[in-house]
């Protein structure tokens, strides 16, 4: 599978994000670094999502004008569409020290009280998979959020004492693939929300180029484009496919990314002309040829397909849905006659099938 949630119980403390890096142990370093080296530092430099990025600047710009920090933010959509990088943005605007962590990796109450108080005055603290934090931790962050203020707690029964200590002003940004499994409190203290949209091919052409460039690959603009429409509309998918004909061009070819060469290398990673990769196609054949094209339930599509409901929700089907091969429906997932013509399989058939019953 080419998708992967990199973030996930990251630590990062940043300056500028640039120039002052520090990743705890559990981040593989190399795919780190790439990204790194390829992540836009500015909104000049970040492509597309072009509305949020104006509101955004002038968000900025009035928070500095006032000498205040900015609203609490919400980030939400798919996975690898830019959220971590648009934090990192705001926070090099804002002249701000960044906290990077996510939501599993806070588990005790010691974690974001440890967390909350080392913060200092204007710093953004980012918070991946928000959606994720645990109740005691969420109550803990409304107070902090709030009126920048810790409610601690000591003592058993009858000698409990509560303790309240003043925090530095900071804004939280919270990133989520999932907006809805938000506590309706959470979401309520967040004074913007924004929604990363996907990204049109043209977009992604322009990131492929972008990322080619600052690692010094040749590639024509029809291998970007070839890149681009093999995407999923995502960027964190299309820069490792660069990498990855890059490789190709590399080894089977002289060495630039012609058409040719990224259909090649996309093929050799089994990733169809529009972008679908094994698994997208293993689970619209099941529920094609077990479940005759739907409705199903996604815990029954999870088992037969051997992944987890959440990489169904996350990942997959936000695509599928987007392409107009699946369709979500009050009884389960549908397969569309999109689907069927895409797989080469006869719709017809199909409801023939169904009208014998
Ligand atoms: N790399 C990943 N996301 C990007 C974006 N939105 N713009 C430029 N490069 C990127």
């Amino acid at each position: 599978m080419i998708i992967s949630d990199d973030n996930k119980s990251k630590i990062i403390k940043q300056k500028n994000p640039e120039l002052n890096t520090s990743i705890n142990a559990n981040s593989d370093f190399q795919e780190d670094s790439y990204e790194k080296n390829i992540r836009p530092m500015d909104f000049d430099n970040y492509i597309g999502q072009s509305s949020i990025k104006e509101t955004l600047k002038i968000t900025i710009e009035a928070a500095k004008k006032r000498g205040t920090t900015l609203d609490h933010l919400l980030l939400y959509g798919p996975p690898g569409l830019g959220k971590t990088t648009l934090a990192q943005i705001i926070a090099k605007e804002m002249n701000a020290n960044i906290k990077i962590t996510s939501a599993p990796s806070i588990e005790k109450p010691r974690d974001i009280i440890g967390i909350l108080m080392q913060l200092k005055d204007g710093d953004i603290l980012f918070i991946d998979e928000i959606h994720r934090l645990n109740k005691i931790a969420e109550e803990i962050l409304y107070p902090a959020m709030e009126d920048y203020v810790i409610d601690l707690t000591t003592g058993k029964s009858q000698s409990v004492k509560t303790m309240r200590i003043k925090i530095p002003k900071f804004t939280l940004i919270g990133a989520t693939t999932k907006a809805g499994s938000l506590s309706g409190p959470l979401r309520d203290r967040f004074g913007i929300i924004h929604r990363l949209e996907y990204y049109t091919n043209e977009e992604l052409a322009q990131i492929v180029k972008r990322t080619a460039s600052i690692l010094d690959l040749k590639i024509e603009d029809e291998g970007a484009l070839t890149i681009a429409t093999c995407s999923r509309y995502t960027p964190r998918i299309a820069n490792r496919l660069v990498k990855r004909s890059a490789d190709w061009a590399l080894v089977k070819a002289d060495g630039i990314i012609t058409k040719d060469v990224a259909k090649e290398a996309l093929k050799s990673l089994d990733i169809d002309e529009i972008g679908l990769d094994t698994t997208d196609r293993n689970m619209l054949k099941i529920i094609i040829n077990s479940f005759s094209g739907g409705p199903v339930g996604i815990e029954t599509i999870a088992v037969a397909l051997g992944e987890d409901i959440q990489t169904i929700e996350d990942v997959y089907e936000p695509f599928l849905i987007q392409k107009g091969l699946l369709a979500r429906t009050p009884r389960g997932r549908k397969v569309t006659r999109l689907a069927y013509e895409h797989l080469g399989i006869n719709f017809n058939n199909k409801n023939s099938q169904l009208n014998l019953f």
